[in-house]
């Protein structure tokens, strides 16, 4: 008999290979293509690190430029896309909004003669290009404000700001936002990753893997911790209050949001540039988010290394993503968003090497349901009611 082994998580599986980033969980360390993210955050702009992600190498002066305008040029959402976000209840989670988005960006693309669209650096750049627009427009669309087309010279990270106020940002705003969708383009094997990969190992196209990424971003074990991290932030209030609030969530079984990770040992090596991001967002808006933040990792650290002595857990990136995002101005719930318009590079990037040398992921289930279940006729089946209403 063939022997199954069975792991829920996939904790230390490897499912396939990728030239896109390492994560050296033991270490702390991450790369992409090769490069330290510790050399590629303070450096590298996004749009380098899309290029890089895409094509395999650093762009010189020109293919930069030459990405430059190609993302101007797909920045703009179809008037189709704005009118059904004008349309959406303007309560309507974010993160629904964009993934519904997303979906209906092929609905305006054309596709060929069996229905699949083309998946290639050009519709890679298209997602990425379209994604923050996405966020910016539904962000002014639920405040009742009208949607701010892009500028053609602006960068990413830059446009972005621009389209939520309609000004164009200070540098160093425009700095931690680029910096902050740096440190989230890649993440090797990731949930939301391997999802676009298994379903682009269907043969699905792009949109389709793109759309399944987003879905899979949005649990809290996932992209969907900093809001939850900024929910603790703005229940603390104030740093001194950290300490009791941590012991009191732990000693009530919750999970600290924005600490601890499947494949990191110690402290994420992005958090180190994350923190550096909100206090120096912090400094120039509201100090208060980045000293609580800092109170609550300290804490958190000593109530954990006692509550669950030998795991070690430490902040993600998610946890300072949290003050600095909410020192630019964004809101909570639309951390998650921003998290997308970071990994869109890595998303379409891992779908293209997933089609470049495909192979269907279908795993096996060991089955644990009943066997050799005699057939009932339905006259013989009784007349309980249907269990719904127990999962109202
Ligand atoms: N707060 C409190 N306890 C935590 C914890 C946290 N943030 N993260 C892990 N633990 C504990 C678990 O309760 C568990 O303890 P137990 O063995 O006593 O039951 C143990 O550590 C292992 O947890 P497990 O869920 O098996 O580890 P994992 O590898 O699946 O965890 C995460 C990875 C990210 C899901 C987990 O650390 C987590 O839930 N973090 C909070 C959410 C978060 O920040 N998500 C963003 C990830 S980038």
């Amino acid at each position: 008999m063939q022997s199954l082994v069975v792991d829920p998580g996939l904790e230390g599986v490897v499912v396939g290979a990728t030239d896109l980033s390492n994560v050296e969980g033991l270490e702390g360390r991450l790369t992409y293509r090769g490069y330290d993210i510790h050399d590629v955050a303070p450096n590298a702009s996004f749009e380098e690190v899309c290029y890089l992600l895409l094509f395999g190498e650093l762009p010189n002066r020109h293919q930069l430029a030459d990405l430059g305008v190609r993302l101007a040029a797909n920045r703009a959402l179809p008037p189709q896309v704005l009118a059904f976000m004008q349309a959406t209840p303007k309560d309507a989670w974010p993160m629904d909004v964009l993934r519904t988005a997303i979906s209906s960006l092929a609905l305006f693309t054309p596709h060929l003669e069996d229905g699949a669209h083309a998946s290639n650096p050009r519709s890679a750049i298209h997602l990425i290009a379209k994604t923050p627009t996405i966020v910016a427009a539904w962000d002014r669309i639920r405040r009742g404000l009208a949607p701010i087309a892009p500028l053609p010279n602006l960068s990413t990270a830059a446009n972005f700001l621009y389209m939520r106020t309609g000004r164009p940002p200070i540098a160093e705003a425009e700095k931690a936002l680029d910096t902050y969708l740096v440190l989230l383009a890649d993440h090797s094997y990731n949930a939301s990753t391997f999802a676009a990969r298994v379903t682009a190992s269907t043969r699905a196209d792009i949109y389709a893997a793109a759309t399944s990424a987003v879905a899979t971003l949005e649990g809290d074990l996932h992209g969907g911790a900093p809001g939850k991290v900024m929910k603790m932030l703005l229940e603390i209030d104030r740093p001194e209050r950290a300490e009791a609030y941590v012991r009191a969530l732990v000693a009530s079984g919750e999970r600290v949001m924005g600490m601890g990770h499947r494949e990191y040992k110690v402290r994420d090596p992005r958090a180190m540039h994350l923190e550096a991001m909100a206090k120096t967002v912090g400094e120039a808006s509201d100090p208060r988010w980045y000293d609580i933040a800092r109170a609550l990792e300290d804490a958190a650290d000593r109530v954990l290394r006692e509550a669950k002595p030998g795991r070690r857990i430490y902040a993600n990136v998610e946890f300072y993503t949290a003050p600095t995002l909410y020192g630019l101005g964004i809101p909570a719930d639309e951390f998650t968003c921003m998290f997308a318009c970071g990994r869109m590079a890595g998303w379409t990037a891992h779908i293209l090497e997933q089609l470049a040398n495909n192979r269907l992921i279908r795993p096996q289930a060991s089955y644990s349901g009943p066997v050799a279940v005699p057939w009932i006729p339905v006259e013989r089946r009784g007349s309980a009611p249907t269990p719904v209403e127990a999962h109202a």
